[in-house]
């Protein structure tokens, strides 16, 4: 079982975004998926409750926020939502209980402060530091030819995280949140956001 946690305490930063949307990217390829949403906003989970029955299936695992219950036995890749201002010891606790951790930020100067502390607090965290966890950062809404990729890109330096990948801005994303229905639910759609997801579905089925 793969287990990929999306954390990023800044709020609206895409983390629904992207847990829905590697979802159900992994469950058109036949895997067993459980979706689970620690925001008391319930993001995901709505999704969820939206999402058309004939669509590959996606389960709903059942987290709340006071306790971590592990994934279903039959389930191969578990994908946590998480919501705006996770940090410390609940922050802590997850990460014992994943193998990933994908990292949305957004270009703007605010959001990048925003994370600053985050970085911070995952790199003294025990278990990225003796990497039983890997950390990538997902640049979102953001175009890799752009001068706001490159801050971007000097700004997560520091911390020595690597970009997986960049996801462009798209009203697609904002119907996706409505319908139930990702970009890789649709086939016409499909190719033209290959290119920027398949990095970061490749790193997700690495093996450290
Ligand atoms: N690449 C994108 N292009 C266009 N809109 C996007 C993109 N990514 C996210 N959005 C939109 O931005 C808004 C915030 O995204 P999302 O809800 O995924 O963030 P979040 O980090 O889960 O927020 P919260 O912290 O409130 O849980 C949503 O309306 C979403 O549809
Ligand atoms: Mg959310």
């Amino acid at each position: 079982m793969r287990r990929i946690l999306v954390a990023n305490p800044k709020g609206g930063s895409g983390k629904s975004t992207l847990a829905v949307h590697l979802a159900s990217w992994f469950a058109r390829n036949d895997e067993i998926v459980y979706l689970g949403d620690m925001d008391r906003q319930l993001s995901s989970r709505y999704w969820l409750e939206a999402r058309p029955a004939h669509l590959a299936t996606i389960r709903h695992w059942d987290v709340s926020d006071e306790a971590f219950t592990a994934p279903p036995k039959n389930c191969s890749i578990a994908i946590l939502d998480t919501p705006a201002g996770l940090h410390g010891k609940r922050l802590k606790h997850v990460l014992n209980e994943v193998d990933k951790v994908v990292v949305p930020v957004s270009p703007s100067r605010f959001d990048m402060l925003a994370t600053s502390d985050f970085f911070e607090e995952l790199a003294n965290t025990k278990a990225v530091r003796k990497e039983r966890v890997d950390i990538g950062i997902v640049g979102m809404r953001v175009d890799q030819r752009t001068h706001a990729y490159q801050q971007l890109r000097e700004f997560l330096e520091q911390f020595d995280l690597p970009v997986i990948t960049c996801i462009s801005q798209s009203q697609r994303y904002l119907q996706a949140a409505d319908t139930g229905i990702t970009l890789f639910d649709n086939d016409a759609s499909h190719t033209a956001v290959d290119s920027q997801w398949r990095p970061l579905l490749d790193w997700l089925v690495t093996r450290q």
